[in-house]
């Protein structure tokens, strides 16, 4: 679905008078926008009383925009139901873990599973949806908005708890295999009948771990199932429309890979400098991570549907942005995948809670620097997205991600600080400072175009997922396995039938008897010549086929393997037991990469970044500056440079964009 549309914002109208609208859209027709997203908080405005719709203002807002040649994106208002609605129907609020009702006042004030809630969405979604589906100005649909955004551990309420249930019943036919599968054995947690299974409320102490697993694989399904229940309606009103939906990077209340099979592409808001962050903004790796997975989630291109434009903030807020670290921002989300950049938001709200979130223009609406700097950057690299929209990177390396992984260290993180996503992105750093692209794919998804493979905390095990990866090495794969892999089975019970890390032993050539949480405890790994610290946890291993390439140097376990080669078939399995460090995820990535024949693709001074996409034998490379310093860097590869002065040489701020044939014609 090629579009042609590179730049956007986020448009209230309804927040201002209408003599400002016009003024708006010459505005934002001056700076370049092509494509405006409204309306996904305005419930009350299109239907202030049950069955009395108002969409005329909507529709005025969508004309004069299309006059303007700015097509729009509507949202469906569903994270949001009016206080009448509230009023009429207050079952439909979600109840919390400790059973306490969260109530209207703020947004996200609502059960997901809950019948009426979904009657009422179903009248509405079905009336906006017929009523714009012939709009000249509507392009396409945004269901609800960011869903699982504070649906964090909601809801406990009936309605859910008889889903689950039934769910439960689907899964597992009859209550013995519950039983069993959950382990109820323990603390005399035994079910007579399905109906006896609560939501999982505050308890006296403790929870059943593999009872947790599937509550939050339930809660995934059911944010699908609630967006499904409104993409079929938008679907069969409007088959001329695309459907998206905002993700937020690595958020895990819904799986986004399942959430991606309703959608023609998915989005993603990002807020690199959020004002709950005690750093100035997130790391640069850790935003390219954010675009990196999301553009795995479908393995498509996407779009950013809110692009931070200004100073975060509710209450109180995060650093101005430099002159240039918009734009950076916004063409790092291009390097890595965005076809379209919209920034939220169009100008900033005198109203709300979101007063001191900016936007383009600040309250004034006067355009400033902001404005400027997005013009400018829209009127640069726009002309060139056309070419290369569509373009995938085509990394070499993977890295394994799993929503069910991540729960079960949710549920139990083994060591106090570990977490899952932030573990994988110790591996990704260390790839993105060498200038290597990475994919992150499912643990189901075929390996074989990867030359290197980091499937970290392996820790839900399946006799099909070792045969997967046995299969990748067997033929010529390089994998990387690490700590607490094979643990468990898929219900989040220990397995016994063996010694760690289960079959994946054979393909590493290790046992793992024995290990060590190394919690307030320093531990030390010897590699090559120099020792670095590790951290979290200490697998100790004994080999069995496998070579030894870094010992520990501290504890009773001293001079035992702490990272294994093995080579199995074709291929190489590594296996690495414990978090290392910083410096030594360095030197073994940089190990890693080499044993495997991975390319980099330039090296640079610290703070630029080289990302590629690559379409009908094309490729095109950014150049992305991330300091307010003067960089230089070198390219392992001739290009063509279509934006930016000097070659080998970045400005403050600076992005190029260069282009090349990669058959040389
Ligand atoms: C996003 C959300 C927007 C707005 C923005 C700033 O999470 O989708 O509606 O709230 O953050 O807080
Ligand atoms: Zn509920």
């Amino acid at each position: 679905m090629i579009m042609e549309i590179h730049f956007g914002v986020d448009y209230y109208p309804e927040h201002w008078p209408r003599e400002r609208w016009e003024t708006d859209a010459k505005l934002m027709q001056e700076m370049g926008v092509q494509v405006v997203r409204m309306a996904e908080f305005s419930w009350f405005k299109m239907e202030p009383r049950e069955g009395e719709f108002h969409f005329e203002w909507l529709e005025e807002a969508i004309a004069l925009l299309d006059k303007h040649g700015i097509k729009t994106i509507l949202g469906t208002p569903t994270a949001a139901p009016p206080a009448w609605i509230i009023e009429k129907n207050p079952e439909i609020q979600p109840i919390d873990t400790q059973g306490r009702v969260r109530h209207f006042g703020g947004r996200h004030h609502d059960c997901q599973s809950n019948p009426t809630y979904r009657a009422h969405i179903k009248r509405f979604v079905t009336h906006m949806s017929q009523r714009f589906a012939n709009n000249p100005g509507v392009i396409g649909w945004q269901i609800d908005n960011e869903l699982g955004n504070a649906h964090g551990d909601l809801c406990m309420c009936d309605s859910c708890k008889a889903r689950f249930q039934q769910w439960l019943e689907k899964k597992y036919g009859d209550i013995e295999t519950l039983n069993d599968a959950w382990g109820t054995a323990f603390w005399s947690q035994g079910y007579n009948t399905f109906s006896q299974i609560s939501t999982p409320l505050i308890t006296a102490v403790g929870e059943n771990p593999s009872a947790m697993l599937d509550w939050k694989c339930f809660c995934s399904d059911l944010i699908v199932d609630f967006a499904k229940w409104q993409a079929d309606i938008i679907r069969e009103n409007c088959p001329n429309h695309f459907i998206t939906h905002n993700y937020m990077c690595f958020d895990d209340k819904v799986n986004y890979y399942d959430l991606g099979e309703l959608l023609d592409f998915v989005s993603n808001d990002i807020y690199p400098a959020g004002y709950w962050q005690e750093q100035p903004h997130q790391p640069d790796s850790d935003i390219a991570a954010c675009h990196d997975v999301v553009r795995s989630y479908k393995k498509k291109p996407f779009w950013i549907m809110e692009q931070q434009a200004g100073i975060s903030g509710w209450g109180t807020m995060a650093r101005a942005l430099d002159p240039g670290q918009m734009s950076v921002w916004a063409m790092q989300s291009v390097a890595h995948g965005a076809d379209a950049v919209v920034f939220f938001r169009w100008r900033a709200c005198a109203m709300g809670t979101e007063q001191y979130w900016h936007g383009i223009l600040g309250h004034s609406g006067r355009p400033g620097r902001n404005y400027e700097e997005a013009k400018k950057l829209i009127h640069t690299f726009a002309p060139h997205m056309d070419e290369f929209e569509g373009a995938m990177p085509k990394p070499e390396v993977a890295i394994v991600h799993s929503f069910r992984q991540n729960y079960a260290f949710q549920i139990q993180p083994n060591h106090p600080d570990l977490r899952y996503v932030e573990h994988l992105k110790k591996y990704y750093k260390a790839f993105y400072d060498k200038k290597i692209p990475v994919d992150f794919v499912q643990d189901s998804d075929d390996l074989s175009q990867y030359k290197l493979v980091i499937a970290p905390l392996q820790y839900l095990m399946t006799p099909e997922l070792e045969q997967h990866y046995i299969d990748y090495v067997e033929a010529g794969g390089h994998l990387v396995l690490d700590m607490r892999a094979g643990v468990k089975d898929a219900n989040n019970i220990c397995m016994t039938d063996r010694e760690l890390p289960g079959r994946l032993g054979d393909l590493c050539g290790i046992e793992i008897p024995e290990y060590d949480c190394l919690f307030s405890k320093e531990c030390q790994v010897l590699f090559g010549k120099r020792e670095y610290p590790v951290s979290k946890w200490a697998d100790i291993i004994t080999l069995t086929d496998a070579k030894m390439i870094a010992e520990y140097t501290t504890s009773f376990y001293k001079q035992t393997p702490a990272v294994t080669e093995n080579v199995y078939g074709q291929g190489k399995a590594w296996y690495v037991g414990t978090q290392p460090g910083a410096e030594l995820m360095d030197e073994l990535v940089e190990y890693f990469t080499q044993e495997s024949d991975v390319e980099r693709l330039g090296t640079a001074q610290d703070g630029v970044e080289l990302m590629t996409r690559e379409s009908d034998g094309q490729v095109w490379l950014f150049v992305i500056n991330h300091t307010n310093e003067e960089k230089v860097y070198h390219l392992n590869d001739t290009y063509r440079l279509l934006e930016g002065e000097r070659e080998e040489y970045l400005k403050p701020y600076e992005v190029q964009l260069f282009v090349k044939n990669k058959y040389g014609r």
